[in-house]
C-alpha cells in the first residue's frame, strides 16, 4: 500500500512532507522516511522504523528545504527496517526514490540490467531506482532515463523522484496506484490522495496510468507514455480540512461511527429532492437491462453487497451475485448474457477490485463504482459511479463507509424499481425507512456506554468468540467479526447460526463469548435455540435484537426498522463492540496492527 508525498517550491519542505505523511499514515505505518533538498542542494535523507512520530523525533529543525519526497510503508518486499525503508537511492547516488505499489518483473529487471549493483534492502523499489540509474548511463536527460525505465517496469507503481544534481524538479510517475498533483501558487506537490495535500491546496490535477509528470514550483507537465505533452484541467476538491481533524474525539472510529446518521442523512438529501432520485438516467437504464447483477468487492464493502443483495433483487426483480474480488480470476462466475458489474470500494483504490474491473471492461460489460473516493481509480475507470458523501473515513476499520454503502445501494434499488413500476419498490418508502434507520442509530449510539459495560470483562482477556445470525443477521454476523479481529486481534468467526451444529459448534467452550444477532420474527426463535445450544456447552452470550423480538433478557435493543434495511441498525452495536473490545486491550483502535486503509497490492 503505503502513501507518498512530494513538494518542490516555496514552502518548508519538511513541514509539507510530515504534515501529508501524517495524513497518509492511513495507507501504512510499520516505517518512513523523507528527503529534503534545496538550491544550494543541502541535502538530508532520514528513516525510521514504526509511525511517522518516530520519524518526527530524528528530524532536527534545521531541516527544511524546498524541494522533497516522503513515504510512509505498508511492508510488501522485505522487512520494517530502516534498509527497507524509503526513500531508496541509487547506485550512483544521484536518484532519490519513493514508491507506492508493487513491481512484479522485479527480479527479472534485477537479473538483466543490474548484476553489478549492491543493494542495501530488499525492496522492489530498490530495484527501480538502481534501473533508473542505469538507464541514466545511455540517456541524455533524466526525464528520458525514468522513461526508459517506467517502459521496463511492470507492476503497480505510483513514483516520485529528486534528481540530485536539479532540486527543483519533482520526476513523478503512476501505473495502477493512486497519484495526485496538488497545485499551489509558487510550489506544487504530488500525493497519495487529495487528504495529504489540503492544507496546501484544494486544487488539484489527475494523473493517468501510463503517465509521467515533471513537476516543478511554477509547472506542471503532463506526458503520455510515447512522450506527448498533454494538457489536463484541473479540479476543485470539496474536503474540508475540518473534515479529516478528530475533533473531541480520542479516536477517529468513534467519530466515525457517530457520524452514521448524520450521513444517512445526508444521502437522502443528495440523492432524493422533492420525491425525485437523483440517479443519472445512464445508470437506470444500466441496471435495468442487465440480466444479472454481479457486485465485485473486499472485505467489509464484499459484506455490505450481501446486505444489500436482498433488497436490490426484490426492487429491481434482478438477480444478484456476489463476488470477491481477490477470488474472482480463480472463480469467475458463468456470465450472464447482459451482466452489470457493480464495484463497492470505500477508498475506489483497492487492487484487488480493480484488478477485475479492468477484465470485465475488457470484455465489454457495463460497470458501475459505489465509492467515497470521488475522482478514485475505480469511479474513473468505470463507466458510472455513484458516491457515498460519507465524508473521509479515516480509521482503517470502516463504518461510517459500510453503512452508506447500503443506504447508497438501497437509493440505486429504489429509483431502478420506481422508474420501472416494480411493485417491490413502489411499496417501499426508501426516504422516511432511511430516516427511522437514521433514529434507530442515534438510540443505539446514545447508549454506548451499556454496551462498553457489557463488553467490558467478556470480551477483555478472550482469545476467540463468534457472531451468530442467519439471514440478514448472518451478513452483519461476518461483518461484526471482521470489525472484532481486525482491531482487537480476538479471532472471531462469524458463523450461519443454523450451522454451527456442523461442526463449529466443537469450538464453543467455557466462556467462549458468542455474540447473537436476532433482527426479525422470521429467524428468532431459531436462532434463540441456537444460543440454548453454545449456553449449554459453556459459552457467554450477548444477544443483539431488534426491539419488536425482544424479550426484557436480551442484551443489546435496537429499535427496530424496515427488514430490507436490518444491517444497517443491527451492525452498530457491533461496531461499538469492537471498539469498545479494542480500547479495553489498550490497542491502536485507528491504526491496528499489519493493515493499511487502502489495499493497494494484490
Ligand atoms: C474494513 O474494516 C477493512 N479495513 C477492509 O476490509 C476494507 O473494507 C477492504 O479492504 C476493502 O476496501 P475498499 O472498500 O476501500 O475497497
Amino acid at each position: 500500500m503505503c502513501g507518498i508525498v512530494g513538494v518542490v517550491g516555496t514552502r518548508n519542505a519538511t513541514d509539507v512532507l510530515i504534515q501529508g505523511l501524517q495524513k497518509l499514515e492511513y495507507r501504512g505505518y510499520d516505517s518512513a522516511g523523507i528527503f529534503v533538498t534545496d538550491e544550494t542542494r543541502t541535502e538530508t535523507l532520514i528513516k525510521a522504523v514504526g509511525r511517522i512520530a518516530k520519524l518526527q523525533e530524528k528530524i532536527g529543525i534545521e531541516v527544511n528545504g524546498s524541494t522533497g519526497i516522503g513515504h510512509t510503508r505498508w511492508a510488501t518486499h522485505g522487512v520494517a527496517s530502516e534498509d527497507n525503508a524509503h526513500p531508496h537511492v541509487s547506485e550512483t547516488g544521484r536518484y532519490v526514490l519513493v514508491h507506492n505499489g508493487v513491481i512484479e518483473n522485479f527480479k527479472e529487471l534485477k537479473e538483466e540490467y543490474l548484476v553489478a549493483d549492491t543493494f542495501v534492502g530488499q525492496t522492489d523499489t530498490e530495484i527501480a531506482v538502481h534501473l533508473i540509474g542505469e538507464m541514466a548511463k545511455t540517456s541524455a536527460t533524466t526525464q528520458e532515463a525514468f522513461a526508459k525505465a517506467l517502459k521496463l517496469i511492470q507492476g503497480s507503481f505510483a513514483f516520485a523522484m529528486v534528481d540530485r544534481e536539479e532540486p527543483g524538479t519533482l520526476y513523478v510517475a503512476k501505473n495502477k496506484s493512486p497519484l495526485l498533483i496538488g497545485l499551489g501558487e509558487g510550489y506544487n506537490l504530488v500525493g497519495s490522495d487529495a487528504m495529504a495535500m489540503i492544507r496546501e491546496t484544494k486544487n488539484f490535477v489527475e494523473i493517468h496510468d501510463n503517465e509521467m509528470v515533471i513537476v516543478k514550483k511554477e509547472s506542471v507537465e503532463i506526458f503520455d507514455a510515447s512522450g506527448a505533452k498533454i494538457e489536463r484541467e484541473h479540479y476543485v476538491a470539496e474536503l474540508d480540512l475540518s473534515d479529516i481533524g478528530k475533533g473531541t474525539y480520542p479516536y477517529y472510529m468513534l467519530k466515525e461511527i457517530d457520524e452514521q446518521p448524520s450521513v444517512i442523512r445526508r444521502i437522502i438529501q443528495k440523492y432524493v429532492v422533492d420525491g425525485e432520485y437523483q440517479v443519472e438516467q445512464g445508470i437506470i437504464d444500466a441496471v435495468t437491462e442487465a440480466d444479472r447483477i454481479y457486485i465485485v468487492a473486499a472485505g467489509t464493502s464484499y459484506h455490505a453487497g450481501y446486505a444489500s443483495k436482498e433488497f436490490f433483487e426484490k426492487m429491481t426483480e434482478t438477480p444478484v451475485e456476489l463476488c470477491l474480488s481477490s477470488e474472482f480470476g480463480y472463480n469467475i462466475p458463468l456470465l450472464s448474457k447482459k451482466p452489470l458489474f457493480i464495484y463497492i470500494s470505500q477508498s475506489g483504490e483497492t487492487a484487488d477490485s480493480r484488478q477485475v474491473l479492468v477484465k470485465t471492461s475488457a470484455l465489454g460489460h457495463k460497470s458501475l463504482t459505489i465509492t467515497n473516493g470521488p475522482g478514485s481509480t475505480l469511479s474513473r475507470e468505470a463507466d458510472f459511479t455513484l458516491l457515498l458523501n460519507a465524508g473521509p473515513e479515516i480509521a482503517v476499520a470502516s463504518t461510517k463507509a459500510y453503512t452508506a454503502q447500503i443506504a447508497v445501494m438501497a437509493v440505486l434499488a429504489k429509483a431502478v424499481g420506481a422508474a420501472n413500476g416494480y411493485e417491490a419498490a413502489k411499496e417501499f418508502d426508501l426516504e422516511h425507512e432511511l430516516a427511522l434507520v437514521a433514529t434507530s442509530m442515534v438510540a443505539t449510539l446514545d447508549d454506548k456506554e451499556k454496551i462498553a459495560n457489557i463488553v467490558e470483562g467478556l470480551l477483555t482477556g478472550t482469545r476467540n468468540a463468534f457472531y451468530i445470525g442467519r439471514g440478514a443477521d448472518y451478513f452483519v454476523a461476518m461483518e461484526g467479526s471482521l470489525k472484532l479481529k481486525e482491531i482487537s486481534y480476538i479471532q472471531c468467526e462469524g458463523f450461519a447460526a443454523g450451522e454451527l451444529k456442523h461442526g463449529t459448534i466443537a469450538l464453543i467452550e467455557e466462556g467462549t463469548p458468542v455474540q447473537a444477532i436476532i433482527s426479525g420474527a422470521n429467524t428468532a426463535s431459531h436462532t434463540r435455540g441456537n444460543i440454548m445450544e453454545v449456553e449449554s456447552r459453556g459459552a457467554k452470550v450477548i444477544t443483539i435484537v431488534a426491539a419488536d423480538c425482544a424479550v426484557p433478557t436480551d442484551d443489546i435493543i435496537v429499535p427496530t426498522v424496515h427488514k430490507y434495511l436490518t444491517s444497517l441498525a443491527m451492525v452498530i452495536p457491533t461496531q461499538l463492540i469492537a471498539y469498545y473490545a479494542t480500547l479495553q486491550r489498550g490497542l491502536d483502535i485507528d491504526k491496528p496492527r499489519n493493515l493499511a486503509k487502502s489495499v493497494t497490492v494484490e
